[in-house]
C-alpha cells in the first residue's frame, strides 16, 4: 500500500457539525523506534504491548465554517484552554491534510483528558495523537459512509504515524508492529498492523507496572533524539539489530519462553539508552533510581526465579513487566521493595490491552 491510497475520493455527503468521542491507550515498545526518515518513515521495524488503563479520552466537536482557507481550532485539557497544543496540532493537520481534504471546511473543538496524570512523566504523544487520528476519522465515515472499519482502522493507524511514530502502534491491541520485516506479512513503514502470528499463553493479559521514577519534563524530546541518530556512529548496526530481535522474538512469541522474552527486551531498553548515551550531542534519560529499580529487578529474579523483566520508554520511568500468573509475588516485591525509589510511592498497574474504542457518536 502506499500514501495514494489514503487520499479518498470525493466525499458523498455533506455534514453541517457533530461530535465524536475515542479513548486511545498508550503503549509499550518491545523492540525500539530509534531513528526515521523523513516522513515519519521508521529506520527500523518496532512492535508494542497495547496498553489498557493509560488512555487519552477525546471529543472533537466540528462545525462547518464559511471559508476554507486556514485551519480553525481549539484544544482544551481537562477543560482548560491550552494554546500550547497548538502548533503540534497545526503541524499535524498540514501533514495529513491531503488525506483528509474536510479539514479547512471545519471549526474543530478538541477537548482531550489523560487517565494517567499530566505530569508522571507518561508520554501523551501516542493515546493523543491516535485518538485525535481516531476522531478525524469517524468525521471521514460520516461524509462517505462506505468506508469499512478495516480501512478507518488502518487509516487511523496510518495518520497518527504523522502526528507521533508511536502513536500509530495505539489503534489496535494486544501487539502491535510497526515497520517494514520481511517475516512478517502486511507489516508497513505506513501503519501499524496487529501481530498476525501465534502468541504463546504465557503472554496474555502481560502485566506492565510503570514506575514513576521522574515526573518531570524530558530534557530531550524523543523527535531530538531520533534526529540525532542520523549521523550517529553505531546507527546502521542499532537498525540491523532491531530487525534481527524482532526476528528472535517472532519464535520467543510463539513458544512462550519467559526468560529469553526478559533477555530480549531488556536489552532492547538498554541499546535504546546507549544509543542517547552515545550520541552527539549525549544525553541520559535514566536516573539514579531508574538504575537502583534495574538492579534491584535483577537480584530479586536471581533469588526467586519469577519471570520480572524490565523495559524502558525514552526516560527515567520504569515499566516492569511480567506474566499474570505471578502477580502476586511481583507486585509484594515492588510494595516491599521498590517503591522506596519512585516520586510519592506513585506506580500504575497496567497490563496488556485491546485498542482503542469509540464511545460515542452525537450528531
Ligand atoms: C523511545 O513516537 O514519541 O518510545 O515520531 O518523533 O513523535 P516521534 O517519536 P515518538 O518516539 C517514541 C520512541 C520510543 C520507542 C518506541 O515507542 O518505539
Amino acid at each position: 500500500m502506499t500514501e495514494a491510497q489514503f487520499i479518498p475520493k470525493p466525499y458523498t455527503k455533506t455534514v453541517e457539525s457533530g461530535k465524536v468521542t475515542w479513548e486511545s491507550p498508550s503503549n509499550i515498545a518491545l523492540v525500539k523506534y530509534w531513528g526515521k526518515k523523513k516522513d515519519q518513515i521508521p529506520e527500523n521495524p518496532s512492535i508494542s504491548f497495547t496498553l489498557s488503563h493509560c488512555k487519552t479520552i477525546t471529543t472533537v466537536s466540528f462545525s462547518k465554517k464559511e471559508t476554507n482557507n486556514a485551519f480553525s481550532f481549539e484544544v482544551f485539557l481537562d477543560g482548560e484552554n491550552k494554546d500550547d497544543f497548538k502548533p503540534k496540532i497545526e503541524t499535524f493537520f498540514k501533514r495529513i491534510e491531503v488525506y483528509l481534504p474536510f479539514l479547512k471546511d471545519y471549526h474543530f473543538n478538541i477537548e482531550t483528558t489523560n487517565t494517567f496524570p499530566h505530569s508522571s512523566g507518561i508520554a501523551s504523544s501516542a493515546s493523543g495523537m491516535s485518538a485525535l487520528a481516531l476522531c478525524l476519522m469517524s468525521i471521514e465515515k460520516q461524509l462517505n459512509d462506505a468506508v469499512t472499519e478495516a480501512y478507518c482502522n488502518k487509516k487511523a493507524s496510518f495518520l497518527a504515524r504523522l502526528g507521533s511514530g508511536s502513536a500509530c502502534r495505539s489503534i489496535e491491541g494486544d501487539l502491535v508492529v510497526w515497520g517494514k520485516h520481511g517475516n512478517i506479512e502486511g507489516s508497513s513503514d505506513l501503519f501499524g498492523i496487529k501481530y498476525p502470528y501465534t502468541i504463546h499463553e504465557n503472554f496474555k493479559n502481560y502485566q506492565d507496572t510503570i514506575l514513576l521514577v521522574d515526573k518531570g519534563e524530558k530534557q530531550v524530546s524523543s523527535s531530538v533524539g531520533h534526529n540525532l541518530m542520523y549521523y550517529h556512529p553505531f546507527a546502521e548496526e542499532r537498525f540491523k539489530q532491531a530487525h534481527n530481535n524482532l526476528s528472535k522474538l517472532m519464535t520467543i512469541l510463539e513458544s512462550g519462553d519467559l526468560n529469553a522474552f526478559i533477555a530480549l527486551i531488556e536489552s532492547e531498553a538498554l541499546t535504546l539508552h546507549a544509543m542517547m548515551m552515545t550520541s552527539m550531542p549525549y544525553f541520559i534519560l535514566m536516573k539514579p533510581n531508574t538504575l537502583e529499580i534495574i538492579n534491584k529487578i535483577w537480584d530479586f529474579r536471581k533469588k526467586s526465579g519469577w519471570h520480572i523483566g524490565f523495559t524502558l520508554d525514552a526516560g527515567a520511568n520504569v515499566h516492569v513487566l511480567y506474566p499474570e500468573k505471578e502477580s502476586n509475588q511481583i507486585l509484594e516485591f515492588i510494595n516491599n521493595e521498590l517503591v522506596a525509589y519512585i516520586e510519592n510511592a506513585h506506580y500504575i498497574v497496567d497490563k496488556i490491552g485491546l485498542g482503542a474504542k469509540q464511545l460515542t457518536i452525537d450528531n
